[in-house]
């Protein structure tokens, strides 16, 4: 009998339920979007019973897809956007209040008073790996905390727990008010400035200083162990949960970026590239951030460095949702490709601020450098090309960090299917850019980190086996231009700054 991994990967947009077979080839997969809720300029919520409704209905949707069982799976991995943070009732179930997203900015001021009390920006780095910024998860948990009410007593009583998503659908999966596994993994801990990188434990000092009860906080277990069996009466039940990984660090493991110096850049809502950088913790002197890149079973834990870019997919869905001037997602290039340049226009789509090297949170987005020449092509193609300087920004970054030039990139994500994308890309870092056959490394990387764990695939060399290339792209354009085109992306980023009190 055939048998296979699933992964569940609960995204930004979207929730997918993804089954791979021991090559590491999708076998089916089902996905639901769900909504994203925009209460005030620089908020961003999610429902969570509305995603782990759709995880459910996902979990059974690529079953019914691949026309398999339970019985066909041999263990479950959960891979999740990172940050978002949400604080449930372990008696009732039930959210206290929305999740909010770890592009959400609520959090500008308690992150300010906290930098107050010495050490601005800086003040846990050394510890935590992170400067002080509205995207991490701790402060999100200090806002649900001052602001529902009746929350605070709550959560000293003992009846509050906090999680990632990663979390809240592993609390549900394996049983919720019925005995529900409150764990969650070294990656995603890593993102709530509460964890010590070294013990991977929670900092007392910091959790008091956030006035964070550590009785809500989960038991922080490996990337890859079993955690428990799925209990609920769905589609994958009696199922062992044997991983856990933050999505970018899954997409990383699912790269096979497992020996140091190798690194990813991932295409979503957000990029996010990261470098394994070993056993060795690297502290960024250029805007990067210390992150876990996985912790296998009882292996030493491995660390990267990460260049985190808050908006580029996401630029393109706003195009669509927010101005209507796409039909879909796909039309960005269809428009882009009817002129030869941007036309002179630069957009930086600071929405969330400036995440790295930036770390600005009083930035917001702008497009610079409009005349009437500027044509709905020339803005299609200064929406994608923000994807490709902001990753020039973040690999100039790492480059300086670690002292050796990347050769190469590897890519993946959903804009990595963008062909005009991925040669700009490629232009204007000056190094390939080479995109995997499987595309799907987020979801892939979380089975691989559950199928370690029950042994279906032996060791990391069975990953590194399964990667395959699908397609390079060359640098082509002249470094004169790729120089000028670059000074003037950063002159546009000036113009974003001190936009927020
Ligand atoms: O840190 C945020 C990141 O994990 C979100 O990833 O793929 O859902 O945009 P994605």
């Amino acid at each position: 009998m055939t048998s296979y991994v699933a992964a569940i990967d609960q995204g930004t947009t979207s929730t997918r339920c993804m089954i791979f077979d021991h090559s590491g080839r999708v076998v089916a997969v089902d996905q639901r979007e769900h909504e994203q809720i925009f209460p005030k300029a620089g908020w961003v919520e999610h429902n969570a019973e509305e995603i782990w409704e759709n995880t459910r209905a996902v979990a059974a949707g690529a079953l019914a897809k691949g026309d398999l069982v339970a019985g066909d799976i041999v263990a479950v991995g959960i891979t999740n956007q990172r940050e978002t943070t949400l604080v449930w009732d372990r008696t009732t179930g039930k959210p206290v209040y929305n999740a909010i997203v770890w592009q959400d900015t609520r959090t500008d001021k308690i992150v300010n008073d906290l930098g107050a009390l010495g050490g601005g920006q800086e003040r846990y780095r050394e510890k935590v790996g992170l400067p002080l910024a509205t995207y991490f998860s701790g402060p999100k948990i200090k806002w649900i905390l001052d602001n529902v009410d009746g929350a605070r007593e709550k959560a000293e009583a003992g009846d509050l727990v906090f999680g990632n998503m990663d979390t809240w659908v592993l609390w549900n999966m394996t049983g919720g008010v019925d005995g529900g596994v409150h764990v969650t993994d070294p990656t995603n801990a890593s993102r709530t400035m509460l964890m010590d990188l070294d013990t991977l434990t929670w900092d007392a000092g910091i959790a008091e200083e956030m006035t964070i009860p550590l009785s809500m906080l989960p038991e922080i277990r490996s990337s890859s162990e079993t955690y428990g069996k799925v209990r609920e009466k769905g589609a994958l039940a009696g199922v062992p949960i044997a991983g856990i990984l933050g999505d970018q660090q899954a997409a990383t493991f699912g790269q096979a970026c497992l020996s140091p110096g190798e690194a990813k850049n991932t295409y979503g809502t957000g990029n996010f590239m990261l470098l394994n950088t070993g056993t060795e913790k690297v502290m960024s002197d250029n805007g990067l951030l210390t992150t876990v890149c996985y912790k296998i079973g009882s292996n030493d834990t491995v660390y990267a460095l990460e260049g985190s870019i808050a908006v580029t997919g996401s630029l393109v869905q706003w195009l669509r949702d927010n101005l209507g001037l796409i039909g879909s997602a796909a039309e960005v290039e269809e428009h882009a490709r009817t002129v030869e340049d941007n036309g002179g226009a630069y957009f930086v789509p600071a929405f969330s601020g400036l995440f790295a090297p930036y770390w600005r949170s009083d930035a917001r987005g702008a497009i610079v450098g409009l005349t009437r020449y500027v044509n709905k092509g020339h803005i299609a193609r200064a929406v994608l090309e923000a994807t490709a300087f902001q990753s020039r920004e973040v690999i100039d970054a790492m480059n300086a960090d670690s002292g050796v030039p990347l050769k190469s990139l590897k890519v993946d994500g959903g804009m990595v299917v963008n062909e005009l994308l991925m040669q700009f890309q490629a232009d204007i870092l000056g190094v390939p850019v080479i995109r995997p056959v499987v595309n799907e490394t987020t979801a892939l990387g979380a089975a691989y980190a559950a199928g370690l764990a029950v042994g279906f695939w032996k060791s990391e060399d069975d990953i590194r086996n399964n990667w395959a290339q699908d397609k390079q792209w060359d640098p082509s354009m002249d470094e004169a231009r790729r120089e000028a085109e670059y000074r003037n992306w950063k002159k546009a980023v000036t113009k974003t700054f001190d936009w927020v009190e």
